[in-house]
């Protein structure tokens, strides 16, 4: 079961997340983080770009892209990773990977070929959709998927609708890590934040594990941290229970 953890608010959650890549660059400078664009992963970027870590030998894999954007646009998550963790968090612009470039029909053979030879993902951080998706794995993605070209749901197109300028500026079609390459890091850090998460959460953590909820596939992985404020915990059955747990964490285990 994943560890879930109910925070008090988005900042007590930066907080955690940025002690859990401290801990992991701390033993291993060169660790290979995978990290998550959206608004939700925002404050584990903010409070590790508080820490000052020297984080120049870590390499960062993005877990998708929209297809048909330049890559320059400002909207594209070249530029969102780009401006929300390489640049904040000090990372070697050379080590940091977004799916997406070259020849469309090879850009997810390749990806998984760099991923492979970076020695994988140590630690992804993850937000979930509406929907349940992870990275734009939408409801009804294998389970064992990788990464490969995906059409988005008009619920996500709408979603993620407010950073551009209309809907119909969003793009229809993305390029995603699969449910099977999330799987292979080996730690995931999932957040999620507010009512409009509680769904979807619930789904994941608690629900079958689904192709109707992507973000469910979490369940057959052996190390899950899910960080989640009140309102996002709201619907979940054993909160009680994670907060007892919580508070009865041994010392001697990490995060
Ligand atoms: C986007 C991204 C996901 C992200 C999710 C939630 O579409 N592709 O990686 O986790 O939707 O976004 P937000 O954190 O802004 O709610």
């Amino acid at each position: 079961m994943a560890e879930v953890i109910i925070v008090a608010d988005e900042e007590q959650a930066g907080a955690l997340g940025a002690e859990a890549v401290a801990a992991l660059v701390a033993w291993k400078p060169d660790a290979v983080l995978g990290v998550a664009t959206g608004s939700t992963p925002l404050p584990v970027y903010r409070a590790l770009a508080a820490r000052s870590l020297d984080l120049s030998r870590v390499s960062a894999f993005a877990l998708d892209e929209y297809v048909g954007l330049p890559l320059d646009a400002p909207q594209s998550y070249h530029s969102v990773i780009a401006r929300e963790v390489t640049e904040p968090l000090g990372l070697d612009p050379a080590r940091v990977h977004v799916p997406g470039e070259g020849p469309l029909e090879e850009a997810g053979e390749a990806y998984e070929r760099d991923l492979r030879d970076a020695g994988g993902v140590d630690l992804q951080i993850l937000g979930i959709g509406t929907d349940g998706h992870i990275g734009f794995n939408e409801p009804g993605s294998s389970l064992a998927s990788l990464t490969r070209i995906k059409t988005l749901t008009e619920q996500t197109r709408r979603d993620n609708a407010r950073f551009f300028r209309s809907l119909e500026e969003v793009p229809i079609h993305c390029i995603t890590q699969g449910l099977g390459t999330i799987l292979r890091a080996r730690h995931l850090l999932l957040l999620a934040f507010g009512e409009g998460k509680a769904d979807a959460l619930a789904a994941a953590v608690e629900g079958p594990v689904s192709a109707r909820v992507p973000g469910s596939v979490i369940q057959l992985h052996p190390r899950v941290t899910v960080l989640v404020d009140d309102r996002a915990a709201s619907r979940l059955e054993y909160a009680d229970y994670y907060r007892y747990a919580y508070a009865n964490k041994p010392s001697w285990q990490p995060l």
